[in-house]
C-alpha cells in the first residue's frame, strides 16, 4: 500500500479538495480499484487523456487559430485517434487515418469580429496542455502494454456531457463555461488519482502520483483562462453552478463504471 507516496503532495491537493464540493465516494474507489476492473480503468483513462487533448485542440481551432494551423492540430491528434478508434496496428495506414479523423474536420472555426486579448494566453496554455495530455496518453498506453491489457472500445461516461449540456449559447459566455468545465474535470481527475493511489498496484500508483502536478496546473490554467475571457463578469456563480452539477454526477448511482463516473448501483 504505497499510501506515503502522497505525503509530498498535500499542498497541491488541498486547493483541489477545497474547490470541489465532494470527495469521490468510497464505493467508487472500491469498485475502481478492484483488480478485475484494472483494464477498464486504464482503458477509460487512455480515452480521457485523448479527450483532454482533443478538447484543448477544439478550443484552439474554434477560438484562436487560422485554417492552416487548425489542420496542423488535427494532424497532431491523428495518430492518437487512430490508435484508440481502430487499434495501433492501423497506425501506418495514412488513408484510413484521414478518413477516421474526417469527422473532426467539420468543426467550424469561429471568425471573431476582432482579435481578443485572451487569444495569446489561450493559445500558449492549450498547446502546452495538449502536449502534456498526449504524453500522458503514451504513458497510459505503455502501462497497458506492460500489463497485457488490450485496447478495447468503450463508451463515454455521462460526466462531461452532463455538464456541457448547460453551457450558454452566447459566444463569450459559452467559452467561459467550457473553460470552467475543463477546470472542474482536471480537478476531479487529480482528486481521483490521489484517491486511487493507496489502492492500486504500486507501478500504477506511482504513475498516478506522477500525474498530479501537471493535472493540478491544468485545473488552475483553465480557471485563470475562464476569468481572463470573462473580463468584468464574476465567474463565481457559474463555477458554483457547474460544481453542483458535478457533485451530483459524482455522487449519484451510475450505470457504468468509468474514470469519471459515479459509483455503480
Ligand atoms: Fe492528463
Ligand atoms: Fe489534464
Amino acid at each position: 500500500m504505497p499510501v506515503n507516496l502522497l505525503n509530498n503532495y498535500q499542498g497541491l491537493l488541498n486547493p483541489i479538495n477545497n474547490f470541489l464540493l465532494c470527495k469521490t465516494p468510497d464505493l467508487w474507489i472500491e469498485q475502481a480499484s478492484d483488480p478485475c476492473n484494472l483494464s477498464l480503468l486504464l482503458t477509460d483513462h487512455l480515452h480521457c487523456e485523448l479527450k483532454a487533448a482533443q478538447s484543448a485542440g477544439l478550443l484552439l481551432r474554434r477560438y484562436v487559430v487560422d485554417e492552416a494551423t487548425a489542420q496542423q492540430i488535427l494532424q497532431w491528434l491523428e495518430p492518437y485517434e487512430t490508435r484508440v478508434y481502430r487499434g495501433h496496428l492501423l497506425a501506418t495506414e495514412n488513408e484510413t487515418n484521414t478518413q477516421l479523423s474526417g469527422k473532426n474536420k467539420q468543426a467550424p472555426k469561429l471568425e471573431l469580429a476582432q482579435s481578443e486579448p485572451w487569444q495569446d494566453e489561450l493559445l500558449s496554455k492549450m498547446v502546452l496542455l495538449m502536449k502534456e495530455e498526449l504524453h500522458h496518453f503514451d504513458q497510459v498506453f505503455t502501462i497497458m502494454e506492460a500489463n497485457n491489457i488490450e485496447l478495447q472500445p468503450t463508451t463515454a461516461a455521462r460526466y462531461a456531457a452532463g455538464m456541457l449540456r448547460h453551457i450558454r449559447g452566447s459566444e463569450v459566455g459559452g467559452l467561459v463555461d467550457k473553460l470552467i468545465i475543463g477546470g472542474i474535470i482536471e480537478a476531479r481527475s487529480c482528486e481521483r488519482f490521489a484517491a486511487l493511489v493507496p489502492h492500486l498496484p504500486e507501478s500504477v500508483a506511482r504513475f498516478y502520483v506522477s500525474l498530479l502536478r501537471s493535472e493540478a496546473r491544468h485545473f488552475e490554467d483553465y480557471l485563470s483562462l475562464a476569468e481572463l475571457v470573462a473580463g468584468e463578469e464574476d465567474i463565481a456563480p457559474r463555477v458554483q453552478m457547474f460544481l453542483g452539477i458535478e457533485q451530483n454526477l459524482i455522487e449519484s448511482p451510475d450505470k457504468v463504471l468509468r474514470f469519471h463516473s459515479g459509483p455503480v448501483a
